[in-house]
């Protein structure tokens, strides 16, 4: 090839490795943010990018008049390698017409979509846009839907992960809420589906954006979002941590580490003595796995369950625990959801899922009665049921009621159960138990107090122990917590062949 052909290529790139130019650039450093480019490659292992499409341009704007030459559109794609492994990846440049989305600007990310469908790699979308650009119009409607399209049809068969890494406002919330795991930035991420001025003029309330829908918001109270890291280099780091935990796609499986003990070897302690007195599971947690590594997911939403992942070894393995350090690690609409969409997509992604039991059932009240707590209590139920991948249930403490079923109990289809020695397996507590068996005599006893102590006593024995349970065949064992590792260990290598197929239907019906 002529040097001047070479030489037109090289200027060709330059020019759009600049993107929206000098002062666009250092108004988006400014607001501390990488470049669309920079966040590429430090997400990507090194010289492991290969772009597409750096050529396209816009062309569609309604109006001749907003024509303009936007090489590149406003948006980076391309596959690369993370930990050696192949993915698919976007991000949107908010010097360019401020990542605003337009006809070719989506083509480009229905393009790498459709390739990370067809290569079965994990597809990441780095989001930092104004929207739909208004200029195209009806063109920048037609291409969210083909991209919510497209989400839709790939989930369940390769791993999506949306960054947010500056607005992300109106339909385009969307795309994110379609994927597996949102990650959000202190400070720098934004998302809603209506922006502070809408909400000002049609109900005359007044909010920052950060307020409205900034990473503390997603990460804590909406829960759309899964991961809250304090820099876009944290956030980076956090996303080649899950990526060691999730398979390729659903074909196969979860990368396997070496084996490694735990570090911690102090399982017979952190239970306290009184079965009231709390503690965090996560100690537990720590216990069992691999190194005692773990890698909590949407850690600042719904604190009363604990999700993530671990190895055993150095299996990948997912963790679903109740945490008695939050509200006594009872089940309320944001906990069955997080629980739920959890178990969901291990199942879909072959990650088997041990499941950690001490919760005094679901939690009542107007407001959760109000909120829904039946729907949504009901997706852990349906997820369990319906999951196919090797599970493990250990009982640890309190398993009263709809908590005792719905946290993975035999009889929605748990692999093996264990239960502690100290585990009180029953259909609620004592003190809740005898008030309601014993009412009447309780209200004709001279002394009620002494009577109810000596009720609860009576109760403790008969009921709140795992042998009731284990006389009936509903646990598998009853074991000592220093067994609990090699016990989780070695149901999920006996499971490694399990077959469970579900009845023949097109698909099951959720309340979602
Ligand atoms: C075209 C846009 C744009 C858009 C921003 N720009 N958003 N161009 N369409 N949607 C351009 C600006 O004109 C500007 O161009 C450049 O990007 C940078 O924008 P600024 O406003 O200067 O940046 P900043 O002050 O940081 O404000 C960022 C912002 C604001 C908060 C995102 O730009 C904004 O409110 N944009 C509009 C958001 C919005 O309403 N989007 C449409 C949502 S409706 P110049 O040339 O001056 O540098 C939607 C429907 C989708 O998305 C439905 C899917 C189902």
């Amino acid at each position: 090839m002529s040097s001047s052909k070479n030489k037109e290529l090289q200027k060709l790139r330059e020019k759009v490795k600049h993107g929206g130019g000098e002062q666009a650039l250092e108004k988006q450093m400014a607001l501390g943010k990488l470049s669309a480019r920079e966040r590429i490659i430090d997400l990507l292992d090194n010289d492991s990018f290969q772009e597409y499409d750096m050529f396209v341009q816009n062309s569609t704007a309604v109006f001749e008049d907003d024509r303009k030459e936007i090489l590149g559109d406003g948006v980076i794609t391309g596959t690369g390698t993370i930990n050696g492994m192949p993915v698919c990846i976007y991000a949107q440049d908010f010097t360019v017409a401020g990542g605003s989305l337009g006809m070719m600007h989506a083509k480009k990310i229905i393009k790498i979509m459709d390739r990370a469908l067809k290569m079965r790699v994990p597809l990441i979308g780095i989001n930092d846009s104004g929207g739909a650009r208004i200029q195209e119009g009806i063109n920048s409607l037609a291409g969210y839907g083909e991209i919510f399209y497209r989400n839709t049809m790939a989930s369940g068969i390769i791993p999506q992960i949306s960054v947010v890494l500056g607005p992300c406002a109106g339909g385009a919330v969307y795309s994110p809420a379609l994927t597996d795991f949102v990650f959000v930035v202190n400070k720098i991420s934004k998302m809603f589906i209506t922006g502070p001025e809408v909400i000002r003029t049609v109900l005359g309330e007044k909010i920052s954006a950060e307020d409205l829908g900034g990473a503390k918001v997603q990460s804590q109270i909406s829960g759309n979002a899964h991961f809250f890291a304090q820099s876009e280099l944290e956030c980076f780091d956090q996303i080649k941590r899950l990526l060691q935990y999730i398979p390729q796609n659903n074909r196969v499986k979860a990368f396997t580490a070496d084996p490694l003990p735990p570090r911690r070897n102090d399982i017979e302690n952190i239970i306290p003595q009184d079965p009231r007195e709390a503690y965090d599971v996560r100690n537990i947690i720590e216990c069992i796995t691999d190194n005692s590594e773990f890698m909590e997911i949407r850690s600042g939403f719904a604190p009363n369950a604990v999700v993530g992942f671990g190895r055993i070894n150095g299996e990948s393995t997912a963790f679903v625990a109740n945490q008695p350090a939050v509200m006594a690690g009872v089940l309320d609409v944001d906990s069955s959801d997080k629980i739920s969409a959890f178990v969901r997509f291990c199942d879909a992604f072959n990650i088997p899922i041990v499941t950690l039991v001490d919760l005094p059932g679901y939690l009542p009240g107007v407001d959760q009665e109000h909120a829904g707590i039946i729907r949504h209590g009901a997706k852990i139920l349906y997820a369990y049921s319906e999951a196919t991948v090797p599970t493990v249930t250990v009982i640890l403490r309190k398993a009263y009621g709809g908590g005792y079923i719905a946290m993975n109990s035999i009889h929605l289809g748990a692999d093996s159960v264990f239960a502690w020695p100290d585990a009180e397996i029953s259909v609620m507590g004592p003190e809740s138990a005898v008030n309601v068996i014993f009412r009447k005599e309780l209200m004709a006893a001279e002394n009620p107090e002494d009577v109810r102590q000596h009720k609860i006593q009576e109760y403790k024995k008969k009921f709140a122990s795992p042998y009731v349970a284990a006389g009936m065949g509903y646990i598998d064992a009853v074991i000592e917590p220093s067994e609990t590792r090699t016990m989780i260990a070695h149901a999920l290598k006996v499971s490694q062949g399990k077959i469970k197929s579900a009845p023949d239907k097109k698909h099951g019906l959720i309340p979602m």
